[in-house]
């Protein structure tokens, strides 16, 4: 690193390496240490004054996978004198952590020694972490999927081998399982490509002015035609809703899912407000305006147990379900997907009866060229 005249030297940046993201180790020509960052101290578990001034191959011991020594490996002040870098890859501290590791060997002439050995050091620990989730997600993807498949595979092969042993009722039951394990197999898959477009952050939504009302009493028709007592269902409507622009079809899975768990994993009446939602709180220095209401708030609660205080935090997470009744687990995560792709935010509380109480705000949404 040669800074002539100030230009481009990142102090006149305002830049410190300790402001860099990532860890930082530099070595002079004789390869001591003259720069080690705080994010290399949080990396290595070296404290700076530790490692400044000490030979970079004791500061630094890095190893291969394979146990070799790195830097005996690559002889950065040996070695060609027309290399000017390595490219990052996995190497290993001390107690086997791994590291990203990429150099780059500044010499002040081509092919001259070495001036400056810049490295950068980078934690695997978010990217090991994806990595786990995804293992898991995969484990538990195949397991969910199992069960239903093993059902459909058990009766149709029972059903072809046995055929004229059964009676018309006993074939009927079986065909309702097949029917509905195959259903189930479905929605899964379904529900799988939504968490995928979620997780990439390529779900779209497609805003056009939507009727939450007239979609929550959709809904509670259909739980109604399919024999539920009309009277679990309280629907509170607010004067004063301002205009919602959001994706139609997403805001009904949303409402399918919350209604569906509160008539299935809750109890007693289910109550459904639609109201304005309020201005957050104003910030002092904010200028006064009107208090315009900031978007519509769905609050659906029921009477039945509830979601138990330590597992609040996790309803919204994959695959979490709190009794055997559950489904997939995997509805809250959509929709809490869903609301936020539509800058909304959704949350869980207990309803005062006991009962479990959702949440969620959908801002107005108004494309830009009608707002
Ligand atoms: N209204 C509620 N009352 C009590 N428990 C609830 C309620 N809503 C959700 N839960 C709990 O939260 C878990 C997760 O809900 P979620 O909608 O994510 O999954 P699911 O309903 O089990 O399956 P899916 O919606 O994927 O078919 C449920 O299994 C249930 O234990
Ligand atoms: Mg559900």
């Amino acid at each position: 690193m040669e800074f002539t005249d100030g230009v481009g030297d990142p102090k006149s940046l305002g830049l410190d390496p300790d402001d860099l993201p990532d860890g930082l180790v530099v070595a002079d020509e004789t390869g001591r240490v003259i720069c080690f960052n705080k994010a290399a101290a949080r990396i290595t578990a070296t404290a700076p004054r530790r490692a400044l001034g000490r030979p970079l191959t004791e500061a630094l011991p890095l190893e291969d996978l394979k146990g070799r020594r790195w830097w005996v490996l690559t002889d950065p002040y040996g070695g060609l004198a027309i290399r000017t870098a390595q490219p990052e890859r996995h190497l290993l501290l001390p107690g086997n952590r791994e590291v990203l590791v990429a150099a780059r060997y500044v010499r002040r002439h081509p092919a001259g020694p070495l001036h400056r050995l810049v490295v950068t050091l980078r934690s695997t620990e978010a990217r090991l972490r994806n990595e786990r989730s995804h293992a898991e997600l995969i484990a538990t993807v195949a397991h969910e999927l199992r069960s239903p498949l093993t059902s459909v595979k058990g009766f149709t092969a029972t059903l072809l081998a046995k055929w004229e042993r059964f009676t018309d009722d006993q074939k009927r039951l079986m065909l309702e399982t097949v029917h509905a394990d195959a259903n189930r197999v479905t929605r899964l898959i379904a529900e799988l490509l939504d968490i995928s477009r979620i997780d990439s952050g390529r779900l779209e939504v497609r805003r056009q002015p939507v009727d939450i009302a007239g979609a929550v009493r959709r809904h509670v028709e259909a739980h109604t035609t399919a024999g539920e007592d009309p009277g679990r269902f309280v629907l509170l409507v607010s004067p004063g809703l301002p205009d919602l622009w959001a994706d139609p079809d997403k805001i009904d899975q949303v409402l399918g899912n919350l209604l569906e768990n509160a008539v299935r994993h809750g109890a007693g009446t289910v109550t459904i407000e639609v109201a304005p939602a309020p201005r957050p709180p104003r910030e002092p220095g904010d200028t006064p305006s009107a208090p315009a209401p900031q978007g519509t708030e769905v609050t659906v609660s029921d009477e039945g147990p509830g979601i138990p205080e330590e597992s609040m935090s996790r309803v919204f997470t994959r695959f979490w379900r709190g009794s055997k009744r559950g489904g997939t687990g995997l509805g809250l995560y959509i929709v809490k997907g869903i609301v936020e792709a539509h800058g909304g935010t959704i949350s869980v509380t207990r309803a005062p009866g006991g009962g479990a109480r959702f949440r969620f705000m959908l801002p107005v949404g108004v494309p830009a060229h009608l707002a």
